[in-house]
């Protein structure tokens, strides 16, 4: 991606006439309502300051959120702690969601903060998993997955579409894969993408996870003959129209005694289906492959273009690379307090049975002796650009950024936005991103206070999803058609505040040292 100051505009200048004569000039200590200064007779701009409030509710079990003058996004307010040793660069990109109905936080939504837990974008309200950047057509983009969750807990999967975003944040695609899926309860489905994966491979096509309920022989884990499951299934698509180009079913590749995921009286039925499998993650290996992770057979697969397994790493015997240095085991959460290495950054190239996996880091929560923590779903670990790790604890609403060794006493950033259980993010990272959106910055004005000694008007303004904007330009006038250049205030944060004369305010973002097209807010007045 070329940065954000190399498309930008140089129509747009407005000549700054810095009129300020001293500090706020007009007073009033007894009227009910204040003069408003006019910009020529000054208000001090100053720096712009953060205004971002917390609200803590005390009746209520909702996490503290952000409230903002000039977004109405109500963001988780994060608890952070640090070490004091450098973090990677990049930005937090997670979806924290809870269950419908829930007060646990006050929205469901795919967010973008920086790691001092200042709101960068809000997406929409929607319980959204897998928020990520990915790079599509020689550019990058957000995508992550919405949709619905299947009513029967057991089956921790869902039904709906995978959303491409562009660095604009519009919607450049919606996929919606249609499969014809079989499911528990029989009810259809118009977008049937499980929410596990949805991952854009290196050529361009997407890969979806989908869950498929049928019949199999369960009698070698002491089921029926004609019993019932939930198979996993991974599809690649062509992301433009939706279209198969390849298919992968669990059941025609892996023996049914191989799941670790007691039977516990499933199967019996078509509802009470068994999740024998439960993929959790696909990605490709160039054109050679594919790499998936499967929960409840504690395993990691590496498959062939055509589907067939070429090898197997099980968590607790090594499958094809013997037995696993001790530190190297793996299990479906619950079992131990480790869990499967998500495939999210393969090496290349790929271990081979002659080249067996080897053990790099070994990141242990437990060993984080300050905040041991054991999440029983959901999560991701990710190796950064200067080499720390960003984990995310899934259940748990915790992210921690790690140091290179991935040891409990280097712990360089801990961030906590929920009540464990209650707000989840099914995974976290930290990414480079940079977002101009099409949207016009959000402008608030607010008049002086009816007794204040000024007649200065405060501004608030905002830009969801900006994230190179270092100042704003600030405009203002007794008219919407009389505004004057008064000066540049500083970024400070998702929303700055600032002090100004006139009734008529305008803003303009500063990116790079210059004025942005399509950065300028509506002229706003008192
Ligand atoms: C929010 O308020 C509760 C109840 O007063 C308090 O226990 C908790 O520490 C507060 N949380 C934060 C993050 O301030
Ligand atoms: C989010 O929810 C709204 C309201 O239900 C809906 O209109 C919108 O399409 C949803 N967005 C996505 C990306 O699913
Ligand atoms: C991506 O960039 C490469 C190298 O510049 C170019 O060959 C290719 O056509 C581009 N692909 C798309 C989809 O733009
Ligand atoms: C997927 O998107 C379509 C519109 O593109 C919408 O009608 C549908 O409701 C969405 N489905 C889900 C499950 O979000
Ligand atoms: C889904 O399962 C049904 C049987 O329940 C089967 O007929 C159908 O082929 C399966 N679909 C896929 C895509 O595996
Ligand atoms: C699964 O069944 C096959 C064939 O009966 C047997 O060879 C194999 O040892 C069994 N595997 C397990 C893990 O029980
Ligand atoms: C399916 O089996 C479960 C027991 O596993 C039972 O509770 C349920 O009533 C059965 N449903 C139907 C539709 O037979
Ligand atoms: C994948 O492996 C199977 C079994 O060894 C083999 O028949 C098939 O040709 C392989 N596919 C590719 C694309 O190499
Ligand atoms: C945990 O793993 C052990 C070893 O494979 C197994 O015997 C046990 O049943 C598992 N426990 C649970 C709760 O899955
Ligand atoms: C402004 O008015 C409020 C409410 O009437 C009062 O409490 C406050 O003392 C006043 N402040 C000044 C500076 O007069």
């Amino acid at each position: 991606m070329p940065p954000i100051a190399t498309i930008l505009a140089t129509a747009v200048i407005i000549i700054v006439i810095n009129t300020r004569l001293g500090e706020c000039g007009h007073s009033s200590t007894t009227g009910a309502s204040t003069p408003i200064a006019s910009p020529s007779t000054s208000c001090a701009l100053g720096n712009g300051f953060q205004s971002y409030q917390t609200v803590n509710e005390t009746s209520t079990e909702t996490w503290p959120y952000q409230v903002f003058k000039s977004s109405p996004f109500q963001p988780p307010s994060l608890d952070i702690t640090r070490n004091g040793q450098p973090l990677a660069p990049g930005l937090l990109i997670f979806s924290p969601w809870q269950i419908p109905g829930d007060d646990a936080a006050k929205e469901s939504a795919p967010l973008i903060m920086t790691d001092d837990g200042q709101l960068v974008w809000n997406g929409e309200n929607n319980i959204t998993f897998n928020l990520r950047v990915a790079t599509y057509q020689n550019a990058s983009i957000l995508t992550f997955w919405t949709g619905i969750l299947n009513p029967d807990p057991y089956f921790g999967f869902g039904y709906g579409n995978v959303t491409f975003l562009d660095t604009s944040y519009n919607k450049i695609l919606t996929v919606c894969p249609q499969l014809g899926l079989v499911t528990p309860d029989g009810v259809t489905h118009q977008c049937e993408a499980d929410l596990h994966e949805s991952y854009v491979a290196d050529r361009g096509t997407l890969l979806v996870t989908a869950y498929n309920v049928t019949q199999a022989d369960l009698s070698s884990i002491g089921g029926p003959a004609d019993g019932w499951i939930g198979n996993s299934l991974f599809y690649e698509l062509d992301p433009k129209d939706g279209k198969v180009l390849f298919q992968w079913s669990a059941i025609d590749h892996v023996p049914i005694n191989e799941t670790k995921n007691p039977l516990a009286g499933r199967g019996l039925n078509q509802s009470a289906a068994f999740d024998l499998f439960h993929i959790n993650s696909v990605v490709n290996i160039g054109t050679d492959g594919y790499l998936i992770g499967s929960r409840h057979l504690w395993t990691t697969y590496l498959l062939n273009a055509t589907g067939d397994i070429e090898w197997v790493l099980q968590g607790d015997t090594g499958g094809d690379f013997g037995a696993l240095p001790e530190n190297g085991k793996f299990t479906s959460p619950g079992n131990t307090t480790s869990a499967p290495p998500p495939p999210e950054t393969p090496t290349t190239p790929p271990p081979s049975k002659s080249h067996p996996p080897i053990v790099l880091d070994h990141l242990s929560d437990p060993t984080d002796p300050t905040d041991p923590l054991s999440a029983g779903s959901q999560g991701s670990v990710d190796l950064l650009p200067n080499n720390n790790f960003l984990m995310g604890y899934g259940l748990d609403p915790v992210i921690k950024e790690y140091g290179p060794a991935g040891t409990g006493n280097d712990v360089r950033w801990s961030a906590r936005y929920g009540a464990d259980g209650r707000v989840q993010s099914y995974r976290s990272f930290k990414s480079e991103w940079h977002g101009k959106p099409t949207s016009k910055p959000s402008l608030v004005v607010v008049p002086p206070v009816a007794n204040a000694t000024t007649g200065c008007t405060t501004g608030y303004v905002s830009w969801n999803g900006a994230t190179d904007v270092e100042g704003w330009k600030v405009s203002a006038g007794d008219s919407a058609g009389k505004l004057v250049g008064v000066g540049e205030v500083r970024y400070a944060g998702f929303e700055t505040g600032f002090v100004v004369g006139g009734r008529c305010v305008q803003v303009s973002a500063v990116v790079s040292g210059r004025e942005q097209r399509g950065g300028r807010s509506d002229v706003v007045c008192l």
